[in-house]
């Protein structure tokens, strides 16, 4: 017996947040032991690198740099949270994590995508499965600003940049076919927990 690691990835205002509550209900009704967390983040070190991170970038980091701030918050996550639960038969249910690297740093540098890739080697753990919540990011992005604690970022970064992140996590799904399920987000939140429910299911975690 062994626990299992599950992660949610997607564009900005898909769901992830949502659909990972619904199920967090339905594993508590199915009597599962589980653990919610999300990246960048789940411990305190990983947490005040996540606050450096979100800061606005008065360090003029390059995206190389970035991505090692991320893999390090990740490393500290894995070692006392992810791997310690999975150890105790605890299912994992973790809000980001390795895809969204490749997507939001890979895609602006082949260089920090190389660099995420090569020390994920080492960190050594792969989700079990990972709900890939797909959009159109228009609906996303009025989800969003409908959202009470809206982060400026779709304002940030603009709507054709979400257009990018959502073909490079679809290009991303479509490499690892075995781990990724893509879930189509453009429907009602309880279709969606059930399209994930269902998918679970199969796989009898
Ligand atoms: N299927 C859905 N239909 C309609 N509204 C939804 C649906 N799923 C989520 N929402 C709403 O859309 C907004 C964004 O959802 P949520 O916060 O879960 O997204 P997220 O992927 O976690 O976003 P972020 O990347 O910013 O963390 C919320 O206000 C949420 O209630
Ligand atoms: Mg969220």
């Amino acid at each position: 017996m062994k626990g299992s690691f599950i992660s949610f990835e997607g564009i900005d205002g898909c769901g992830k947040s949502t659909q990972i509550d619904l199920l967090a209900k339905y594993f508590t009704t199915q009597n599962k032991n589980f653990v919610k967390t999300e990246e960048p983040g789940g411990t305190l070190g990983s947490n005040e690198i996540r606050k450096i991170l979100l800061r606005e970038n008065n360090f003029q980091w390059s995206v190389e740099t970035e991505t090692l701030l991320f893999m390090a918050a990740r490393n500290d996550h894995v070692e006392k949270v992810i791997k310690p639960a999975i150890e105790d038969n605890k299912i994992v249910i973790c809000d980001r994590f390795m895809d969204s690297t490749i997507v939001y740093q890979g895609m602006r540098s082949p260089q920090a995508r190389k660099l995420g890739l090569m020390l994920f080697e080492q960190i050594g753990i792969n989700p079990d499965i990972t709900f890939l919540i797909d959009m159109d990011p228009e609906v996303a992005l009025n989800r969003a600003l409908n959202r009470a604690n809206n982060e400026d970022r779709f304002e940030n970064y603009g709507i054709n940049f979400q257009y990018q992140l959502r073909k490079n996590f679809l290009n991303i799904a479509h490499q690892h076919s075995e781990r990724i399920k893509i879930i189509d987000g453009n429907r009602s939140k309880e279709n969606v927990a059930a399209q994930i429910i269902e998918s679970i299911n199969n796989i009898d975690l």
